[in-house]
Order: C-alpha cells, then structure tokens, then sequence
C-alpha cells in the first residue's frame, strides 16, 4: 500500500427505491433487511438476521424491475439503483398464495396456543389470508405436544417448516438436535438422536414464528397479549444479557431476550431465562428484623433503619471503623453500590470484601459469576484483590480484629465455608445484613433488612465487559418498602444528620464526578443498548 494510503473498512453505501421511497444500504446486504431497516414492514418467516439464510418459506417475495419472476427478497442482496415494488397487486397476490399453502394442514387451534397474540401465522394470515379455506381435505394429523426435551415442547401440526430452530441449533448453540424428517408434504420436525436440552434451548421457542415450539415453563399459563414487557438486564451472570420482563398482576410471567448485538445478540441461556421465581417466592423476607432479647422479631422499615444506625454508631465509638468489616453485594445496582461506598466511608469502614458465587460457565453467553454486577462494584474500588478480598476479610474476623460486620446481601453464606462463616458471624458484637431470606446463619444478626431484587428497582449494571447498562423497576412493592439504596441513605441520614434521598440522577451526577470510572457517561446516554466504561490510562 502507498505510503500514507488510509484502509478504509467501511461499507460501500448503495442506493435504491422500495416502493418510490429511496433507500441507501449496505452494499450486498439482503434486500429484506435493507428494507426491515428503512422501516418498512415486509412479511418473512424464515429470514433470521442472526442465523444464516434459508429461503424456505417464500413470503418475502418481491418484484424488481429488470428481473423476469418475484424474488425472494431475503436472499437477494441490494444493488445500487435497484427499482423494487413490495407491495403491488402481483407481490399481494404471492404472498396470500404463500398463507394459503401454510394453512393448508394448520391445525388452527389457535385458542389453546400460546403463541396466539404474537403468532406470525395468525398476524399475516389476518392481513394478507384469504378468509375462507378451499380446500375440502381433511387436514394432516401429526403429534402433538412431544416432550422433546426438559424444557421443551413440539407441536408439529403447527410447524410451518421455516427451519429457524434448526439452524439454531446447528449454528448459534451448536448441538445440532433438530431435523426436518421426509419429504414434502409429509416433512415433520422432530428430535434425531437426542432431546433439545442445550444450555440455550428455550431460544428455538422465542424464533418459532409459530406455536410449534414453546417452552414447558411458560405452557398453558397466561395469554400474552395480558404481558407487559419492561426492558431490563438478566441478573444471574456477569454478562448482563438483555432481557424483556413479562409482567401481569404484580408477578413475572416470563424473562425473554432482547437483542443487544454487542452483549447478546438476540439471546439468553436457559437457566437466566428461568431464574425469576425467587423474586415471587413466599417464603423471601419482606418485614425487617431486629434483636430483641436473644431473638429476631419483625420490625417496621423506619424503626429498622433507626436500630442499624443506633448500633453502628455506638459500635464506631466504642472501637473505631477498624473494627467494622463490610461485605458489598455483586447484586446491588452501581448506585446502591456507591451510596454504600458514602456509608462505609461515614463509619470509618476500610476493611471490605465481596463474595461472588461462581458456576458452569461457556465460550458463548454464560459467564462463571453468577451476579450482574460484582465489576460494578470493583470499579467503584470498592473491593479488589483475588478473591476480592474475601480471604483477608475472614481471617480479620477469626482473629478478632473485626468485630462487628455489615453484609450488603446473602451470597456470603453461599460462598464461604459454613464451618468457617459460622463461628464469625456468632462472635460479632454487632452484625447488619440485608437479605432475601431468613437464614439460620444470621440467627445472631442485629438487624437484617429485606433485600429488593433486580425487577423491583431501578438503576444500572456493569457486566463483565464493562458495559453499563439500565435495569428497570417491573414489580411494585409494599408501601413502606425501602429498597437497599434507601436503606443506605436512611442509615447515612441518621448518622450525619442529613436529610438525602435515594435518587438515580442525584447519585449518577456525584458518581461521575467523583473521579470514578463512570466518570465520562452520562446516565441518559446509557438506554437503550449500554454504554461502556471508558478506558482508565
Ligand atoms: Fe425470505 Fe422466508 S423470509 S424466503
């Protein structure tokens, strides 16, 4: 290359009309997502931007001036100067040929499916169907609700042969497990030689643009046009995927996936997709609890708070911050987090730890911690270290020099050595946590508050990348209810006299000011994608 030449990797832009609308492009991209990027609506089934081409289903069907037949506009790439009409009484006529043929063995028993109200084959055949069936066959039977897997069903009446799941399988989670047996009309999905039971599953049900696929999880339990979806970040690995949470009645319903290309493309694994049940689960703490005479009763959320500041206070005076050890919560938000940094500083607290449950892990989505936000919290310095600080933290309860600790949540008890943890947490003189349950660890406990899980509140986390990204408040709680943020400030309020509150663009502004790593982000910035960190020198 000639000196001073500058490579230049940007796409070629092309130019075309759809519709006497003029569109630019990437040159060689697939005329249908030209157009599904101009924001036009053109039918398809088989066409998935994250799964190769297939070009089976024939409803993308378009003309284009200069060629003699329709196209299938999935598998055409744009031209510069392209004339193409999507809508015109010959592409019109095509596409209710298409729905016609689909419908011609559909078992349309659309009032127990549950992808009735977001079915595709439902949508085009309202829109683009004839009304009336010609046919006087009767329809093909195949099976019907097929335990295909641990948490998967087919339906094969209702497969429309599209082959998405297929290519899922053989392309995004790489395991291979469905076909599509015989030939013509008797083609029929199924399983080969194993069930659907990748770590990725589910996903099959989210592309299925029909009711052939659908998870055991969400069988039979709600109609979804009840659902609705607030846009928020799976929290049970570091890497943060995007998710919609499906709400009805104050209870989730279903977590899917929300595509975000630079995090997880267009999906989730089984087991994120599936951990929502303990935010409704009856037995988690709702009331706080207090020591009264050897024993934990129920307390109000002021009174609560109130205590916890009484006893660390009284605590700070008798043997200095010292001897506080804190353990911050790889759960809480980037602004929890940093409210707690303010109260720790305010008690003198040096000595911190974070425990981070740790797991099965992959090469693709699933990452080996087990909480949305422990990177969160190193960038916020408070932790660092191997083990984060951990190791260090015991032993200065062994030996005494902590003594009294306060546990911003309960992974501690599922990562240290019970034996170990145990004898620590009894010798302390005064011990704070918050909580999603009652454990027998924290029979000795001061004062434990409820803690708010991730579709209660608002705010952001980082994943394991750096990126930094909104989680949004579903659920509504009990009135009175103070999430751990509100928590923190009511504890800081008490012991320094103020009268703060817990709010996300308040706290936002100190934190990007206070020379932290969020420094440089604004928070309106980060929806709805994310936004990185940026790099430190
Ligand atoms: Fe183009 Fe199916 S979407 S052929």
């Amino acid at each position: 290359m000639a000196a001073g030449a500058k490579l230049n990797n940007a796409p070629k832009l092309v130019h075309l009309t759809v519709d006497g609308k003029s569109l630019e492009a990437r040159e060689g991209e697939p005329l249908l997502q030209a157009m599904l990027n101009a924001g036009l609506d053109i039918p398809h089934y088989c066409y998935h931007p994250k799964l190769t081409i297939d070009g089976s289903c024939r409803l993308c069907q378009v003309r284009i001036e200069g060629v003699p037949k329709l196209q299938i506009s999935c598998n055409t790439p744009v031209r510069d100067g392209m004339v193409v009409h999507a809508s015109d009484p010959e592409v019109a006529l095509a596409r209710r040929g298409v729905e016609e043929l689909l419908l011609l063995n559909h078992p349309l028993d659309c009032p127990i499916c549950d992808k009735a109200g977001e079915c595709w084959l439902q949508n085009y055949a309202m829109r683009f169907g004839s009304r009336f069936a010609r046919t006087r066959d009767p329809r093909r039977k195949e099976e019907k609700r097929i335990d295909i897997g641990e948490r998967m069903l087919l339906d094969q009446e209702r497969c429309i042969l599209c082959r998405r799941c297929v290519r899922f399988c053989r392309e995004i989670s790489k395991t291979g497990e469905l076909h599509i047996f015989h030939l013509g009309d008797r083609s029929v999905l199924d399983t080969y030689d194993r069930p659907l039971n990748n770590d990725y599953s589910m996903c099959t049900a989210d592309i299925c643009p029909v009711g052939a696929l659908e998870t055991k999880d969400f069988h039979h339990k709600i109609r979804v046009w009840f659902l609705e979806e607030t846009a928020s970040v799976c929290p049970s690995c570091s890497n943060g995927c995007n998710i919609m949470l499906c709400t009805y009645k104050n209870r989730i319903w279903r977590l899917i996936p929300r595509r975000n290309d630079a995090v997880n493309e267009a999906w989730m694994c089984d087991a994120g997709r599936l951990n929502y049940g303990f935010v409704m689960d009856p037995a988690r703490l709702r009331t706080p609890q207090a020591a009264e005479a050897d024993k934990l009763v129920e307390t109000d959320w002021e009174v609560a708070v109130a205590r916890a500041a009484t006893e660390l206070n009284a605590f700070r005076k008798k043997y200095g911050g010292k001897a506080l050890g804190a353990v911050v919560s790889p759960h809480l938000t980037n602004e929890e987090n940093y409210r707690f940094s303010e109260l720790m500083r305010a008690l003198g607290i040096e000595r911190r730890a974070m425990a981070v449950p740790r797991g099965k892990f992959d090469n693709f989505l699933i990452k080996p911690e087990k909480a949305a936000n422990a990177r969160g919290a190193r960038e916020l310095g408070l932790v660092s270290g191997n083990d984060d600080g951990l190791g260090e933290l015991l032993n200065a309860c062994e030996t005494g020099e902590i003594k009294g600790l306060y546990l911003c949540g309960d992974d501690i008890l599922q990562v240290a050595d019970p034996k170990r943890l145990g004898p620590c947490l009894e010798r302390m003189e005064v011990l704070i946590a918050h909580s999603l349950w009652q454990r027998p660890l924290l029979a000795k406990a001061s004062v434990i508050f409820p803690t708010t899980s991730f579709a209660e509140k608002d705010g952001t986390f980082t994943n394991h990348a750096g990126r930094v990204q909104r989680i949004r408040k579903a659920l509504q709680l009990p009135a009175g209810w103070l999430t751990d943020g509100e928590v923190f400030t009511g504890i800081l309020n008490h012991l320094e006299s103020r009268d703060e509150r817990f709010e996300l663009p308040y706290i936002w502004e100190s934190m990007t000011q206070n020379g932290t790593a969020f420094a440089g982000l604004r928070f309106d910035e980060i929806d709805p994608n994310g936004a990185p960190l940026q790099e430190s020198d």
